[in-house]
């Protein structure tokens, strides 16, 4: 069975010290906790850190971003390598921060995606629709583009290491979160294309994380539907005390 997922992605906040005496009280608050996995993505300087706090908890670190090159003349980038080194197990790819903001478009996840894995980082794959495509009718166009594109010559082995993201863009940092079942039809499809793409033994393991709101209210109704593996938590990540709650939901 899939197990339940946790995520917190704390974007840009959070100094060293902060980031070292929230992951303590993570460690206190979840040992012996074995029915979640659960994963944090602190900004790049606290990476190492964390690293070390977090060393022998069963929680996982995870970076928020890579550059798609192995190495290179690419100031102020972070490799794939460089991360792995630095104690991380998963990074985020493709968040739709870094789609709007920095203007990474469906080829250049691509390579991120075969970057990571080929360093060994499990890639947490962000997919989404912005408001005006979920209400002009193209959510799940824009759903099979970015699998496709995004996934683009991965085969049954590349895929293995992968979690998707689905987090529809107009819930991220809104307030709003997408009902259970807004989220579950999503997810639904997702896993079915999955299906098409890989088979059905992939399409039965692979966690699929809503993200977009997640709260510690919003959390449990969400994880009742059959689709849904986990949560990608953004905001409600920065407080320990409601990320345990989201994560004990
Ligand atoms: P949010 O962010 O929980 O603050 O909406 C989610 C995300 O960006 O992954």
């Amino acid at each position: 069975m899939r197990k339940p997922f946790i995520a917190g992605n704390w974007k840009m906040h959070k100094t060293i010290p902060e980031a070292v005496d929230f992951a303590r009280r993570l460690v206190n608050d979840c040992t012996g906790l074995t029915g979640r996995r659960v994963v944090i993505a602190p900004p790049f300087t606290a990476l190492q850190s964390v690293a070390e706090v977090l060393k022998g908890s069963g929680i996982h670190l995870a970076a928020q971003n890579l550059h798609d090159k192995p190495a290179g003349a690419y100031t102020g980038e972070v490799s794939a390598r460089m991360l792995a080194d630095a104690g991380c197990e998963y990074a985020i790819i493709g968040h739709s921060e870094r789609r709007t903001h920095f203007g990474e478009k469906d080829d250049v996840i691509n390579n991120k995606l075969k970057t990571a894995i080929s360093f060994g980082l499990r890639p947490i794959f962000c997919i989404g629709e912005t408001l005006d495509e979920r209400e002009e009718g193209r959510t799940f166009s824009v759903i099979d583009r970015q699998v496709k594109e995004g996934l683009n010559n991965f085969n049954t082995d590349d895929i293995q290491p992968v979690v998707i993201a689905y987090e529809p863009v107009w819930a991220i940092g809104t307030g709003r979160t997408a009902t259970p079942e807004q989220a579950q039809e999503v997810h639904g499809y997702i896993r079915d294309l999955m299906g098409k793409k890989y088979g059905e033994n992939i399409s039965g393991v692979c966690t699929i994380l809503y993200g977009g709101s997640v709260n510690p209210d919003n959390i449990s109704g969400l994880m009742t539907q059959p689709d849904i593996d986990g949560a990608l938590v953004g905001g409600a990540s920065l407080d320990i005390e409601s990320f345990i709650r989201i994560i004990k939901y």
